[in-house]
């Protein structure tokens, strides 16, 4: 008796777990058609972000950005980048067409997370100061010519309402960043003011958002890339559009004709996105509510978190991990997306390094396998919605470009590169395998053909000392 009840326990376990899974399985699913309504979604509220609709979810953010590197930026540069876990500081010697980029030098630190929720003033005073540092580590053979001042290109990855090419206010903080006092002020006078606080004789000449520094980087080294996105901690997406595309922009018209537009897609939304429970509940419980839908599908800072709060419904409905709720798994973002990878990419038959994972994350020391292959399933759900998310996103802008498909003119060599940057897209690869799968799919043979993908590593460093070096003070070349 009591070996049969038994049986019908686990049995009725099975039922429980096969329905979350099942109701996640389709809650989540993705086919090609709905990717597609979600790519035309996306070219309608770019449109409409152009016009600046005030109801618009992407702000499409003008970046004052309408030349794109040539390769004849000369000089020693410096840039700072802000926008993630990590910020960095880079100097370049630029060399011209011939010898481009001569040396270059970087510093990477992390933030603390104190520093991500504290004051505007606490925040730029680190920077400065780590700055500092690293202008001190100069070398002699870098000299820069006498009475000219040190120059900066400030990548900061959050919304900006550029006012010209070096100066913005800030719209809103993203990703898990939320500091009294700085949405509405300028982030160049904030930076410059600590600078000057601490002794640092400095000038910002462009900022840029991490997207339009990739673009920048990228078309560097390859003049046919179109448009770079980020797949980072937050995920963003900026694009060269036609000045007179953009009804909003009512400066004069640039001699390029062209426009660096910052998208801001992650705050991208519609009601056919394939939003769960999970994600209201996450959405619901961040600092920032109803902001940012499409990112908080797709990015970095949040798909362990969607893993997590899956694994807790199955750990609470079907006692997946014992008979107790392992306590941590009821910890916000206690999962963070690089120990997803690690789970999803182990090949071992008894997935040990993922049980292992298992065990130092969430305390449940002997997992079963049925439970690891669970696990496995789980985050093969929650990276592949993402990716095909993503992807949905980039063939809304070749669509918008008109590159998503083979010029009728077939004589006309068509090549469109996207730069793609971010730790989620460059380590997480199941991740960008799906991704580009999913869009060499939307775009069918032929096109895709012509489209290409490219890892731009920390093009946004450089991208933002190219750009402060044509924005730069002096006459250029000199
Ligand atoms: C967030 C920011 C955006 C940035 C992106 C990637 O979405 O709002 O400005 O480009 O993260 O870092």
């Amino acid at each position: 008796r009591r070996r049969r009840s038994k049986r019908e326990a686990e049995e009725e376990k099975r039922r429980k777990v096969a329905a979350v899974i099942g109701e996640v399985e389709q809650k989540f699913s993705t086919p090609t058609a709905l990717l597609r309504g979600i790519a035309d979604a996306m070219v309608e509220e770019m449109e409409r972000g152009l016009r600046a609709d005030p109801h618009a979810p992407l702000k499409m953010l003008i970046s004052y950005v309408d030349n794109l590197p040539t390769g004849d930026e000369h000089g020693l540069f410096y840039a700072l980048d802000l926008g993630g876990t990590n910020f960095r500081v880079i100097r370049v010697q630029l060399g011209g067409r011939e010898k481009r980029v001569v040396t270059q030098q970087y510093e990477e630190v992390s933030i603390p997370p104190h520093l991500m929720v504290g004051t505007s003033m606490e925040l730029f005073d680190f920077i400065a100061a780590e700055l500092e540092k690293f202008v001190k580590t100069e070398g002699e053979d870098l000299h820069l010519p006498e009475s000219r001042q040190r120059e900066l290109g400030f990548t900061f990855s959050f919304p900006v309402h550029q006012t010209s090419i070096s100066s913005g206010t800030l719209i809103k903080w993203t990703k898990g960043f939320s500091i009294n006092g700085t949405v509405g002020e300028d982030v160049v006078a904030e930076l410059s003011r600590a600078m000057e606080r601490q002794g640092l004789d400095m000038k910002v000449t462009a900022l840029v958002n991490d997207t339009v520094g990739t673009l920048a980087g990228g078309r560097y080294v390859d003049n046919d890339v179109a448009a770079a996105v980020i797949l980072g901690t937050g995920t963003n997406a900026a694009y060269v559009e036609h000045a007179n595309a953009i009804p909003k922009w009512s400066g004069p018209l640039p001699r390029s004709g062209n426009m660096v537009i910052n998208m801001e897609w992650g705050n991208f939304k519609s009601e056919i996105l394939p939003h769960s429970e999970y994600d209201s509940a996450l959405d619901f419980e961040c600092l920032n509510p109803g902001e940012q839908i499409y990112e908080k599908m797709i990015s970095g800072l949040y798909l362990g978190e969607i893993v997590r709060r899956i694994l807790l419904k199955l750990a609470h409905d079907t006692s997946l991990f014992g008979d107790v709720v392992p306590p941590k798994l009821e910890q916000l973002f206690i999962l963070r997306t690089p120990d997803m990878s690690a789970m999803h990419h182990d090949t071992s038959h008894d997935l040990k390094h993922l049980g292992a994972k298992l065990k130092d994350i969430l305390g449940v020391a002997d997992t079963s396998l049925e439970a690891r292959y669970i696990t496995l399933h789980i985050c093969d759900l929650v990276a592949e919605r993402a990716a095909r998310l993503a992807a949905a996103g980039i063939y809304g802008i070749l669509k918008k470009l008109g590159r998503d498909k083979v010029p009728s003119d077939r004589s006309q060599k068509q090549r469109t590169v996207i730069a793609l940057d971010g730790g989620l897209y460059e380590h997480y690869k199941k991740f960008s395998a799906c991704l580009e799968a999913t869009l060499a799919d939307l775009l069918g043979e032929e096109a895709a053909s012509s489209v290409v993908v490219k890892l731009a590593n920390d093009g946004s460093g450089i991208g933002a000392a190219l750009l402060a070096a044509s924005h730069s003070q002096y006459v250029s070349g000199e």
